[in-house]
């Protein structure tokens, strides 16, 4: 994997941010009240399933599916993140790769894929689609999460043109240190048309409203979060 400071363009920043992740994962609002939920809600029976978790972070989605009988294969760009994940689910195997190339398994190894708040830190969704439909049987899914366009449009300072591709930064301080993070933004038509010309159906998509834990939480934020889009999640599936 090339060992660039801007590729993977959010690795350094998730280095930083691994620690908090691992802490805070099961308990921060947006993620375990909001966006896991949705994308929870989206996956197909998974028992006995080989599962591919993408940007699989600290690995809280990938204990989820090690709970619900899948063999899971994570794969991370941020070493940090990955040692919190063998440590998390010690069943699974982790592995350090970019999601930005090829990727490094055989054709037809898994049965679905999972990715949560992760795609959007790759530039290629056409190359990126076009691997996983190469790594998943015919019939095999992708559940993923991303932000949501118009929130991304709306809330990075430096987002410009709604239409275009455009690599973003927003300072974070959600786990008490700032760490500048680089993503890339795209429209609604951009998420899409890849993963359609890659010859996935779209199944399912939700606009994730958060639950009512969300509302114990966080009450002044709830509100917030209820009345405006923060996250898109989608089930995708294969050709049989
Ligand atoms: C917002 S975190 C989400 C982690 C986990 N999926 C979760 O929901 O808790 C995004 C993750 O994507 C990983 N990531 C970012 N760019 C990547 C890339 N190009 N290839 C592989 N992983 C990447 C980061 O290292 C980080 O762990």
């Amino acid at each position: 994997m090339p060992e660039t400071p801007d590729h993977p363009i959010a690795q350094r920043a998730y280095e930083e941010l691994a620690a908090g992740y691992d802490r805070e994962g099961d308990t921060k609002p947006s993620n375990a009240y909001l966006e896991r939920p949705a994308t929870l809600s989206l996956l197909p029976e998974t028992e006995g399933k080989r599962v591919l978790d993408a940007g699989c972070g600290a690995g809280h989605l990938a204990d989820e599916l090690a709970d619900r009988g899948a063999t899971v294969v994570g794969l991370d760009a941020s070493r940090e993140m990955l040692a919190y994940a063998r440590g998390r689910v010690p069943d699974a195997d982790f592995l350090r790769a970019d999601l930005e190339g090829e990727l490094p398994f055989a054709d037809n190894a898994f049965d679905g894929v999972t990715s949560s708040l992760a795609f959007h830190y790759v530039k290629e969704w056409a190359s990126l689609f076009r691997e996983l439909r190469r790594v998943l049987t015919p019939g095999g899914w992708i559940v993923c999460s991303v932000q949501h366009p118009h929130a991304d449009f709306e809330e990075y300072d430096d987002a410009e043109n709604y239409h275009e591709l455009e690599l973003v930064s927003a300072t974070w301080d959600a786990f008490g240190s700032e760490v500048d993070v680089p993503a890339y933004r795209r429209p609604l038509s951009a998420m899409l048309s890849p993963a359609l010309e890659a010859g996935f159906r779209l199944d399912r998509l939700l606009e994730p409203t958060p639950t009512e834990a969300y509302r114990e939480a966080n009450p002044e934020r709830y509100e917030y979060e209820a009345t405006r889009p923060n996250f898109l999640c989608f089930r995708l599936v294969a050709p049989s």
